[in-house]
């Protein structure tokens, strides 16, 4: 099921938003060669606290295994859900993509950034390019009347314009009240049952671009998804909400 929020609910979560972008962008001076990803997570966690909210994805999932961290830090062929250890330390040349969501008044918004470190490949650097790009094509195509599946081939065909192909076995989503809400939103072209958007839904968009390959693999910690040929991926993520002729975008 689909919920559209009420004026109250778009209000708060564009206060979380826009908070959530400042913590990402303090998150994004801190990253160097040399620190390591826990530093991050440390760092997001307690400016999450200080702002008056509460990590969205800590504990998330199997009771057996929950999410343990306030951010993702996946770093060049790992795509999405690395969990943060004092034992991976950032290099020059890496792509780290930080992921993290924020309860903030009893909703949810979710982002995520590619930080190329220091000088990267020029294939790499194309890539983050390419991906951060495809996500803003995507967006032009949201509005109320819209089908999602406008939305899904603007990125697929954006990013295959540079040789790239968007995973497909991880998509985006609703977000609000839940971390993962209905729709599911693929980031490749599609067949099935379409969707036409609503005034007022709230969706996390991430295309998860690969360089590569665009099929994945799960990693032994039972959370962080790799590329199957461990070339380079780049993610990208913004929370917006449908609005009349366009969206506005709420973690920027
Ligand atoms: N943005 C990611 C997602 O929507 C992050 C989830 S991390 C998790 O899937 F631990 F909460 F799963
Ligand atoms: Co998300």
């Amino acid at each position: 099921m689909i919920v559209i929020k009420n004026e109250n609910e778009i209000e708060l979560m564009r206060q979380g938003g826009k908070i959530l972008a400042g913590i990402m962008e303090e998150i994004g001076k801190k990253i160097a060669s040399g620190v390591n990803t826990l530093e991050l997570d440390k760092l997001a966690e307690r400016l999450v606290f200080n702002n008056g909210g509460t990590p969205a994805f800590k504990g998330y999932g199997d009771k057996k295994n929950p999410y343990p961290a306030t951010i993702c830090a996946s770093i060049n062929e790992e795509i999405v859900h690395a969990i943060p250890s004092v034992k991976v330390i950032i290099r020059e040349g890496d792509l780290v993509k930080i992921d993290i969501g924020m309860k903030y008044k009893g909703l949810i918004t979710d982002m995520a950034r590619t930080f190329p470190v220091g000088t990267v490949s020029a294939k790499a650097y194309e890539l983050v390019k390419a991906t951060r790009e495809a996500l803003n094509q995507g967006i032009s195509k949201i509005k109320a009347g819209a089908k999602l599946s406008e939305y899904s081939m603007a990125v697929e065909s954006y990013a295959r314009s540079f040789g790239f192909l968007p995973v497909h076995d991880l998509v985006g989503h609703g977000v609000g009240r839940i971390l993962h809400e209905d729709p599911i939103i693929p980031n490749y072209h599609w067949s099935g049952k379409d969707l036409v958007l609503k005034e007022n839904m709230t969706l996390a968009l991430e295309p998860m671009i690969n360089e590569g390959t665009y099929k994945i693999k799960l990693g032994a910690d039972g959370w962080t998804y790799l590329t199957q040929d461990d070339k380079l991926s780049a993610h990208f993520e913004d929370t917006v909400v449908v609005k009349k002729g366009g969206c506005e975008i709420l973690t920027r």
